[in-house]
C-alpha cells in the first residue's frame, strides 16, 4: 500500500504482522534487549521493512540503528523513513541523489483521543478537518492530520536548521486534498535550507485509507 503514495525512486516494503523472521545486528539487538515484546516485534520487523528495501536499492544487508533523537541512521548515500502501528510496518528508502528526505507514517483510521486535535492543529487545520468529517466520516481527518505531521516531521528532522531543530505540531500547516489524495505541509517557521541554498518551506506529499489503516508519506526530490 505504501509504494502508491511514494514517487519513482523510492523502495519501500510493509508488512501486515511479525511473521517475517529476521536477525538483528548486534547493534540492533542491544537496543531491544529489555523491551517489551511489542516492541521488539515492531522493532525486528521494521528491519526486516529496511532491509527488504534497501537491498532492492541495491544495498547489502547493514544495521539500521536509531541516532540522534530516534530517527534511523541509513548507510551512506541513503534516506529513508520507518513507521509502525497496531497491524503495520513498514520502511523507504531512496538515494540521496534522487530524493533529499522522505516521512511516512501509519496509524488506525480511528478518532483521536480526546483533547488532541485541539493541541496539534492551527486554525485553518480545524476548519477543514471540522468540515470533510462532517462530509466524509469514513475517513478520520482528525487521525489523518496527525499522521501527516509526523511525516512531515521525520522528513524534516534529517534537514532541520540549526535555529529549529525540531518542528512542534503548530510550526506547519498542512492541507489536504480530500478526493485525490494529494496534501501539502507549509512549514510556519525557518525551514531547512536545500543544497542549492533555497530554503525548503513547502513538502507535498500523498495519503491514503485503507484496510483500516491510514498512512500519509512525504517525499521531496533532489531536484526541488
Ligand atoms: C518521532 C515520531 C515522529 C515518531 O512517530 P510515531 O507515530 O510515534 O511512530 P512511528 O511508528 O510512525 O515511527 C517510529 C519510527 O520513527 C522513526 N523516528 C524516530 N524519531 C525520529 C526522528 N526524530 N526523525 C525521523 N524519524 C524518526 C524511527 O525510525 C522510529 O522507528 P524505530 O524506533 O523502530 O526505528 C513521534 O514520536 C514524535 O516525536 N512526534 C512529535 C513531533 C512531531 O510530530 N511534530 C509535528 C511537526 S508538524
Amino acid at each position: 500500500m505504501i509504494e502508491e503514495l511514494l514517487p519513482g525512486g523510492i523502495m519501500s516494503s510493509e508488512a501486515f504482522d511479525d511473521s517475517r523472521p529476521c536477525a538483528l545486528f548486534p547493534a540492533e539487538a542491544a537496543l531491544i534487549n529489555g523491551a517489551v515484546e511489542k516492541r521488539r516485534r515492531e522493532f525486528a520487523t521494521a528491519r526486516w521493512c529496511a532491509r527488504d528495501a534497501l537491498i532492492r536499492l541495491g544495498y547489502p544487508l547493514v544495521p539500521v540503528v536509531p541516532g540522534a533523537k530516534g530517527a534511523p541512521v541509513w548507510p551512506s548515500g541513503a534516506v529513508g523513513s520507518i513507521t509502525h502501528c497496531a497491524g503495520y510496518r513498514a520502511a523507504a528508502v531512496a538515494r540521496s541523489c534522487d530524493i533529499t528526505t522522505l516521512g511516512i507514517d501509519a496509524e488506525p483510521n480511528k478518532p483521536l483521543p480526546a483533547g488532541i486535535l485541539e493541541v496539534i492543529a492551527v486554525e485553518e487545520e480545524l476548519r477543514w478537518v471540522t468540515d470533510f468529517l462532517r462530509r466524509d466520516p469514513s475517513v478520520r481527518w482528525d487521525r489523518l492530520l496527525f499522521s501527516a505531521k509526523e511525516s512531515v516531521y521525520k522528513a524534516w528532522f534529517p534537514l532541520a536548521p540549526l535555529r529549529q531543530p525540531r518542528l512542534d505540531f503548530t510550526q506547519a500547516s498542512i492541507t489536504c486534498d480530500p478526493a485525490g489524495g494529494g496534501l501539502l505541509a507549509r512549514a510556519l517557521v525557518e525551514g531547512p535550507q536545500l543544497r542549492d541554498g533555497s530554503e525548503l518551506r513547502e513538502f507535498s506529499g500523498r495519503w491514503l485509507v485503507r484496510r483500516g489503516l491510514l498512512m500519509t508519506a512525504i517525499a521531496v526530490a533532489a531536484s526541488t
